[in-house]
């Protein structure tokens, strides 16, 4: 599954109302730029920009120089948002089978992708039942809607039990440098497995955003170790993340074309394994035990 997408998945997140309000034709150029660089793997949501940025990629994917089976699509469904777009009560999570299916097909209309190549349930509901959202997977799939099923931010019991119906693909969690939960609490573990691929949000984390004792430490390692391996920060944490033998795929936010580029080479860095503790033991503030 895994060799199925690019090294390093662009996030489309930030594309639109949320951060960076790009029109269509920034919007094109971005997927060529990403494309030509060897990311052919997009992320969505239906969320995404208050339930706007996919149509908008839909818009801007119809220009672009692309073709669409050498792309990989994923989005997710199942959070309803409050917003303008939808004004419910209270922000809840969905998945009876007509809505999980009626979401898939929402999506593909708007990004004008014809299928997606991954379909996940965004967040785990204590109300989700395992047999609704399998009839929906199966409807998608013998459709030829979906190529593959996932999850996203799933414990390994929430995930074990989705699993008693439905072949789960990949599980997309946060996972970073800084936030290192899925390293200890089972859930990476649990994913090899069960021969799912991890794909990680927000890998870049808080090394750049926080100005704690813990990137403190961790910046001063990167310092020593972009030296050695004539690599950026952002590639060595990056690298960081694929050195672990789960196979994690990174979910970049970046819309910076020299970032993506840079990105898109990370995966040739082959962090030794004592970097790979000296980055862990920087970020922990304390030496394994
Ligand atoms: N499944 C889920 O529940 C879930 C949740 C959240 C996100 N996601 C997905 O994951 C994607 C990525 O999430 P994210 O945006 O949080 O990921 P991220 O890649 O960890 O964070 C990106 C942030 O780091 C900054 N950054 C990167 N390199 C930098 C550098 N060298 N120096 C300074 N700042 C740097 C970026 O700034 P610039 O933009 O200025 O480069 C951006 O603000 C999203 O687009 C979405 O597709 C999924």
């Amino acid at each position: 599954m895994k060799n199925s997408f690019s090294s390093v998945i662009v996030g489309c997140m930030d594309w639109g109302s949320w951060r960076r309000n790009f029109d269509t034709s920034e919007m094109t150029e971005l997927i060529e730029e990403s494309v030509s660089l060897g990311l052919t793997s997009f992320d969505h949501a239906d969320i995404y920009g208050d339930y706007t940025v996919e149509e908008q990629f839909g818009k801007a994917l119809d220009k672009a120089n692309v073709s669409r089976q050498d792309l990989q699509i994923i989005s997710k469904c199942g959070i309803q948002y409050s917003c303008e777009a939808r004004p419910h009560s209270v922000k809840h999570y969905q998945y009876d089978t007509a809505y999980i299916i009626e979401s898939a097909e929402r999506s593909i209309a708007h990004l004008q992708c014809d299928y997606l190549d991954l379909f996940l349930l965004h967040r785990p509901s204590p109300l989700m039942r395992p047999e609704a959202v399998a009839e929906a997977v199966n409807t998608l799939k013998a459709q030829g809607k979906i190529k593959a099923f996932g999850v996203s931010n799933f414990t390994p019991s929430q995930t074990d039990l989705i699993a008693t119906q439905s072949q789960i693909a990949v599980n997309q969690i946060q996972c970073s440098l800084t936030h290192l939960s899925p390293f200890f609490d089972g859930s990476l573990d649990h994913m090899m497995t069960h021969g799912i691929s991890p794909m990680a949000w927000s890998p870049i984390g808080k090394v750049f955003k926080d100005k704690s004792e813990s990137t403190y430490r961790i910046h001063a390692v990167l310092n020593k170790l972009c030296e050695e391996y004539q690599a950026t920060k952002d590639q060595i944490v990056l690298a960081w993340l694929m050195a672990h033998p789960s196979g994690i795929i990174p979910v970049v936010g970046t819309t910076q074309k020299e970032r993506l580029a840079t990105a898109a080479k990370a995966a040739e860095i082959k962090l030794s394994e004592i970097h790979w503790f000296e980055l862990l033991v920087a970020s922990q503030g304390h030496k394994v035990p």
